[in-house]
């Protein structure tokens, strides 16, 4: 029988299972106050966030990647958000997730919910664990404190950089997935085109005649914007001219619908990003993600 099991079996049958194991069944760890909370470094928790977990988890509202999305974490059962296949380390535990229980586990990965599926590589450094937390909450919608107006923060401001050194996790983000443009109007089919940013400045899609091109407007005074023109849709009026701050696209959130805007009359154009691509439609890769934040 492997430990697993024995450890299982004894824990069913209330034998006392190994100190180490057992550490989360001894109660609610040591609660973090909610002022440490607000006043931790968002920025550093958002690049601890995106460096170490953000290629299995989205915090916002969005999808289950490897591992399953994190919006409302704080204010469900461990192991409880539906059509998320967990471990029966998780779906057994019993409690809810608090600050203090999901730092006690990013410490001891392994051990605090024994068996658990989650395979990261090492403990979150202690330094991060606050940090990270804090933006967890705010991202989760779980903080009771306003958003840290930090739209631009992770950008470096050197005009000679190249925009993937200088905009890393909003590069990552929007130049390797798919953003999805669904166009309604009252009376008409949805009308719905899979676009891709591509890192020479092109943009291109999965549907005939729609294409056009994206540029970054930095002069140095307002916040940084990513502004693309895209053109052929067969819906009127047929062409798409926008601003965005780059840091509104810089956390990885994967959705069908992020954001609506307003369109030709009493249309509603609906936007979001989905992981991937069909197939690599150029070499460059991904920035590494210690640079990213
Ligand atoms: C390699 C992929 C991967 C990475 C990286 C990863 N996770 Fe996970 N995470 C998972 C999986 C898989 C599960 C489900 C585990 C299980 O069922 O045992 C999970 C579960 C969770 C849960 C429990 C969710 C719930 O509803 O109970 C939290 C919270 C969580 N992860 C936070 C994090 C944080 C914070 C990081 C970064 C330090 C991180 N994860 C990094 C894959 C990952």
């Amino acid at each position: 029988m492997k430990l697993k099991n024995v450890l299982m079996v004894a824990g069913v049958l209330g034998l006392g299972v190994s100190a180490e194991a057992a550490d989360y069944r001894a109660g609610e760890p040591p609660a973090i106050s909610r002022d440490a909370l607000a006043k931790a470094d968002y920025v550093k928790g958002r690049a601890a966030f995106q460096a170490r977990c953000s290629a299995c988890h989205t915090v916002g509202e969005g999808a289950d990647l490897a591992g399953p999305n994190l919006f409302g974490v704080f204010s469900r059962k461990v192991g409880a958000k539906e059509d998320f296949d967990f471990s029966p380390a998780l779906k057994n535990a019993g409690f809810n997730w608090t600050p203090a229980r999901l730092a006690a586990w990013l410490a001891d990965p392994e051990n605090y919910l024994p068996n658990n599926n989650m395979m990261i590589p090492e403990p979150v450094p202690e330094k991060d664990r606050l940090n990270m937390l804090s933006f967890m909450m705010v991202e989760s919608g779980a903080a009771d404190w306003p958003r840290p107006a930090v739209a631009n923060a992770n950008a470096v401001r050197d005009p000679t950089k190249p925009y993937a050194e200088r905009f890393p996790s909003f590069w990552n983000h929007m130049m390797f997935n798919t953003v999805r443009y669904a166009f309604e109007r009252p009376g008409q089919a949805e009308y719905i085109v899979d676009v891709y940013y591509n890192t020479d400045g092109s943009v291109t899609s999965n549907t005939k005649g729609v294409d056009g091109f994206w540029h970054i407007k930095d002069d140095g005074k307002g916040p940084a914007m990513f502004c693309y023109a895209l053109q052929g849709f067969a819906v009127e009026p047929g062409v798409m001219v926008e601003c965005i701050p780059i840091g509104a696209m810089s956390i990885p959130r994967f959705n069908e619908r992020l954001w609506k805007s307003k369109g030709y009359k009493d249309q509603v154009i609906n936007g979001g990003i989905l992981p991937g691509r069909p197939q690599a439609s150029e070499p460059a890769k991904p920035v590494s993600p210690d640079k990213t934040g």
